[in-house]
């Protein structure tokens, strides 16, 4: 009969049968390991050294450079909307704000710490990360200090950025998230933090795996840290160096980072997931920077998919890579879409 015959074909292959996991909605989510949170997400923002100031940027779509006075109208929706997180970048724009060595960098004036201590007592419950990097502050706009044939100066920048994190730090920043990748910074930071009797209550989370690449040229129009010649190669790894990151990511553990970041997000999953089995015992942090924002936006723009759609999508890539923390623009509509 008929019966007997689909019953032969249903037991002998019995394994093929997986619909019903996953024919509710409900029983889709829990195809997954672990759920995007709110408390996941970290919102980056561009300040100014001018005070009043919101200027949209227009490669970054919803973005926009703001001068200090407008944090805290900005940020108070936000954070009842549940904003736990924010990372900060500091865009200085005076004329001659800009020289060498990134003296501005700690201004205690400057628009990140001035932030900083605005934010804490305004937002008792705000988990604020700096940004630590020297390319928004210096007139060649490299990440550290050079020598004379334009290369890195590597004991001068890692003793600077490690005074930059330090200032970072002591105005009230939870976490220094050094982003420059000079060699031996991590531990240069974490030496100051500890001899100023601070590196108990400040994480230090190292841009361990930062890739050279496309998807920094909106980042760099709004923080105006496009080099003035060169490139960033010989400092930001290269996309295919695999075992370079893993070897970042081991010295950055071992020179006493708390966290680990892996920048960009999208394209390198499979660092995301190096990372967390190299760092299984601390977060890993990712950070979807500001070309992936861009490119989402674009296609969304051009019809191409819904954009809620693709960057939920997105957002389960990263997380199922092994990311405990994403660094996304998105982070506000986020924030509504995990409402609905
Ligand atoms: C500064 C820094 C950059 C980003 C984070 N920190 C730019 C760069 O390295 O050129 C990129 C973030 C983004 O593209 O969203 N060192
Ligand atoms: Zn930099």
């Amino acid at each position: 009969s008929t019966n007997a015959t689909s019953m032969t074909s249903i037991s002998g292959d019995i394994k093929s049968q997986l619909h019903g996991g996953y024919s509710h909605p409900l029983a889709r989510a829990w195809q997954a390991d672990r759920q995007l949170t709110k408390s996941m997400l970290v919102y980056p923002l561009f300040i100014t050294d001018n005070a009043d100031e919101i200027t949209p940027i227009p490669s970054l779509p919803n973005q926009s450079r703001r001068g200090i006075n407008t944090l805290v109208p900005f940020l108070t929706p936000l954070i009842q909307r549940g904003l736990r997180s924010i990372i900060l970048f500091g865009v200085p724009l005076a004329p001659g704000s800009k020289d060498a060595l990134g003296t501005s960098a700690d201004d205690p004036k400057g628009p990140v710490i001035a932030s900083i201590k605005l934010l804490r007592r305004a937002f008792p419950d705000l988990y604020i990360m700096a940004d630590v990097c020297l390319c928004e502050y210096t007139s060649h706009g490299h990440c550290g200090i050079l020598r004379d044939d334009g290369s890195l100066n590597n004991a001068m920048s890692v003793d600077r950025i490690s005074d930059v994190a330090l200032a970072y730090a002591l105005a009230g920043a939870h976490c220094v998230a050094p982003s420059d990748m000079n060699d031996g910074r991590v531990r240069a930071i974490k030496l100051k933090l500890i001899d100023e009797g601070i590196a108990h209550k400040v994480l230090l989370m190292s841009y361990s795996a930062k890739f050279s690449g496309a998807l920094y040229g909106p980042f760099r129009d709004a923080a105006g840290s496009v080099p003035s010649f060169g490139d960033r190669k010989c400092y930001q790894l290269p996309p295919g160096g695999r075992g370079l990151a893993r070897r970042a990511i081991q010295r950055d553990i071992g020179e006493g980072a708390d966290a680990i970041m892996v920048k960009p997000a999208s394209a390198y999953l499979d660092i995301i997931s190096d990372a967390k089995e190299l760092g299984r015992d601390m977060p890993i942090a990712a950070y979807q920077v500001s070309g992936e924002f861009a490119m989402l936006h674009a296609g969304a723009k051009a019809g191409v998919f819904d954009l809620q759609e693709i960057v939920m999508e997105s957002m389960q890539g990263i997380l199922r890579a092994g990311a405990n923390i994403v660094v996304t623009y998105f982070a506000p509509e986020l924030m509504g879409w995990l409402d609905q």
